[in-house]
């Protein structure tokens, strides 16, 4: 964003930041939506905050308040008359009908309250989810996400990258056989329908498709972390081997690992207490947990 707001400073233009997913991470301490002139949030049934369909705009110069809300308001002046200030309203601009409905701003306004809680619930389960899986990226078997330097994410989404296509295939199927459903994300833009029509790739696809085509998104949602968290089955290519994290029932704090016929360990599970690297219980005594 830095580098936005610098090229936007020199060439006098206007930044309309689209956070849509980004309600509560912040960039360098600083809420993400409200680094540029305008901030974009999206409240659809797909983000942390939801109120069904809706979004809100955050708007830094507050002579802009009005023309917006005549443009939210069909192009009236709405707006003011319900806040007395002014006996009638009128069009004044062009618009749409952009208001939320007062029944689904109710249903977000009773998230906001607990956006804190909302927020810690699903940053726990994206941290399980890591250092669960951490040693599987040590093994070479799957990537983890990076958060770059300066960045507070708000656990919108985990996703791992599988070693290849075929591989992402076989886990979604093998997730999907286990009642887990995950999702890949997305179809790059420039090979899209639209994207084809409209628009090109700059300079040489070299990372877009590959990259795009081992993501998958595992299930993350408030509360996930009360359930069982993981249940994810990672895939080995080499040996069609599979690796069960989950959560022991009993206590929270310690997640199980099934792994079935990995490295040619039978299959077996082994109880780990991930918050002090120890192993508590392992049906296989020759097997090394390397943390
Ligand atoms: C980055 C980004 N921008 C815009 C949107 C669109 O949001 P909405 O469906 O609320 O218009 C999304 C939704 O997924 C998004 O992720």
């Amino acid at each position: 964003m830095d580098t936005i707001m610098d090229i936007a400073q020199k060439y006098n233009l206007y930044v309309i930041e689209d956070a849509a997913q980004g309600v509560m991470s912040t960039y360098k301490g600083q809420a993400l939506g409200s680094i540029g002139d305008y901030g974009c949030y999206s409240f659809h049934e797909t983000k942390n905050y939801s109120m069904g369909e809706g979004g809100a705009l955050l708007i830094k110069n507050e002579d802009m308040i009005e023309p917006a809300e005549i443009i939210r308001e069909k192009g009236t002046n709405r707006s003011k008359f319900f806040r007395g200030q002014i006996d009638k309203y009128t069009w004044v601009n062009y618009g749409s009908s952009y208001l939320p409905s007062e029944l689904n701003a109710a249903y977000l306004y009773a998230e906001l309250e607990c956006a804190e809680e909302i927020n810690k619930d699903r940053l726990a389960s994206w941290e399980k989810y890591y250092y669960g899986l951490s040693d599987l990226q040590e093994r070479g078997y799957i990537e983890l996400p990076v958060i770059p330097d300066g960045c507070q994410h708000n656990a919108h989404m985990f996703y791992i990258k599988a070693g290849c296509l075929a591989e992402r295939t076989k886990l979604i199927k093998y997730l999907k056989d286990h009642e887990i459903s995950t999702v890949f994300h997305y179809i790059p833009l420039h090979s899209s329908p639209a994207g084809i029509k409209f628009g090109r790739f700059s300079g040489k696809d070299i990372f877009t498709t590959k990259e795009s085509e081992r993501l998958v998104r595992l299930p993350m949602y408030f509360l996930m972390s009360n359930g069982i968290v993981c249940d994810i089955m990672t895939w080995n290519s080499m040996q069609y081997s599979y690796v069960i994290t989950g959560e022991a029932e009993d206590n929270p704090s310690i997640m199980f690992r099934y792994y079935k016929n990995i490295d040619n360990i039978p299959d077996k599970y082994i109880y780990i207490d991930f918050g002090r690297d120890k192993i508590l219980s392992c049906d296989n005594p020759t097997f090394q947990f390397n943390k």
